[in-house]
This record gives structure tokens, C-alpha cells and sequence, in this order.
């Protein structure tokens, strides 16, 4: 059972370890991959975004459901998302059309909790960290677009997140990190299956 300071130290790098491939795989998904190589225009930047906001919603409501308090509560990410979508003139959550949405296994446990949001909060500060370099590529009319990305101005989330971890300690490493790459392997299965139902099908010959 990982407590107090060890559970930064252990349980951050059996985490990042154990994820790391999933990691890369989502990174080089073509949902994602255009936020930081290749061409990005306004469409493929909204398709990432609707891509992050699949699995952001449904995840915060499944937090808020194993957790319900005001100060453990992730920050609303989705709703920035939501923001950006809009701003982009992107209707589909709005009308509710925003194609396959996670529906994975909740948190049963404030490990496998831990776990999952090890997930969405390590996901921030990948996104901040890629603030920068994606505002230089974004086209101009979407440059001022980036709340979601903005979200996390320094390490604060991150560091709230481990002092909670520490507040739900005892964790058990082993469910933890099960529950983390669960999680990863069920996103990057949602992310496949957006990106096959995005694209034509192939046209049938008629001879
Ligand atoms: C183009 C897409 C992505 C890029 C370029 C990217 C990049 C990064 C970078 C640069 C970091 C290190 C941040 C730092 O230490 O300051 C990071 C961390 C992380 N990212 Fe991503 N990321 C992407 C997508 C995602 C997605 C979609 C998820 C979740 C589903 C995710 C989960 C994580 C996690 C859990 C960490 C923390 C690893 C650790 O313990 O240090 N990332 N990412």
C-alpha cells in the first residue's frame, strides 16, 4: 500500500511507465497527432478537440459520482472544451451529434479513481506544455482559441491532484496502475473507432 510522500515518488513512476506506450500511441493517433506534427487547420484542430471532450465529459461526471466534493473535483475542462468547440462554430455538442463518447468502466475504488485521474490531470500538463508551440501552428483565425490548452497556468492541478491522492491513501499501486492503463487502452479505443466512423466509406463499384 503506497501513503504519504512515497506516493508521489513510486506511484508517479509506475504510472508513467506503464502508460507510456498507450501515451505514444494516443499522441501519434491522427485525432491528435495534427496538434503537434503535420497540417493543422481549423477542421482537424476541432475534430481533436471534439475527440478530447469524448472522453473529458462522461470521465468528470463519473468523478463527480465516485467523489461529489467541491474541493476534490477536477476542473471543468469539458466545459472549455465546449467553449473552444463553440468558438470554432463546431455545433456538434450541441446538438448532440458528437459521435461515440466513452462509456468505460467507472471508479470503484479510490485506487482505480486515482488511477483514471492520473490520467485526465497528466493530460493537462501535456496540454500546457504543448501550448506554445501549437499557438505558433494554429491557423490565425484560431490562435485566440485555446481555453482548453490554457487551462493549467502552472503545476497547481497537477500538485492538487497528488495532495488528494495522498488524502485517499492508503492506494493500492497495483489497482492503480491497472486502472490507468484500463483507462488509456479505452480512450485510444474510443479515439480509433471516432476516426474509422469519421471517414467515408469506401464507394462501391457498380460494375
Ligand atoms: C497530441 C497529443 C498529446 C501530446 C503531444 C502530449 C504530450 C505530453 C507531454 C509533453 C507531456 C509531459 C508534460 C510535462 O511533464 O510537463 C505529457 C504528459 C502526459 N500526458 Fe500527454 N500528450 C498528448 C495527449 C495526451 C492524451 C490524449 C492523454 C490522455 C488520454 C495524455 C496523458 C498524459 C499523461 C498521463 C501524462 C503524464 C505523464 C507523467 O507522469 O509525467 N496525453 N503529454
Amino acid at each position: 500500500m503506497a501513503t504519504g510522500a512515497s506516493l508521489y515518488e513510486d506511484l508517479r513512476p509506475k504510472l508513467r511507465e506503464a502508460t507510456k506506450a498507450a501515451h505514444h500511441r494516443i499522441d501519434h493517433h491522427p485525432l491528435m497527432a495534427p496538434l503537434v506534427r503535420g497540417e493543422l487547420t481549423a477542421r482537424l484542430y476541432g475534430d481533436a478537440l471534439l475527440a478530447l471532450y469524448s472522453f473529458h465529459a462522461p470521465s468528470e461526471r463519473a468523478f463527480a459520482a465516485f467523489l461529489n466534493d467541491p474541493d476534490t473535483l477536477p476542473p471543468p475542462r469539458s466545459a472549455w472544451l465546449a467553449a473552444d468547440l463553440d468558438r470554432l462554430g463546431r455545433t456538434e455538442i450541441a446538438q448532440s451529434d458528437s459521435g461515440p463518447v466513452w462509456c468505460g468502466q467507472p471508479p470503484a475504488s479510490p485506487s482505480e479513481y486515482i488511477g483514471m485521474r492520473y490520467v485526465i490531470e497528466g493530460g493537462s500538463l501535456g496540454a500546457r506544455a504543448i501550448l506554445a508551440p501549437l499557438i505558433e501552428r494554429l491557423p490565425p483565425e484560431c490562435k485566440p482559441i485555446t481555453r482548453f490548452f490554457d487551462g493549467q497556468q502552472d503545476e497547481r492541478d497537477w500538485l492538487s491532484f497528488w495532495a488528494l491522492a495522498e488524502r485517499l491513501a492508503p492506494l493500492d499501486p497495483d489497482e492503480t496502475v491497472r486502472a490507468a492503463v484500463r483507462f488509456f487502452g479505452e480512450i485510444e479505443h474510443l479515439a480509433e473507432r471516432r476516426w474509422q466512423e469519421s471517414r467515408p466509406a469506401p464507394s462501391s463499384s457498380t460494375n
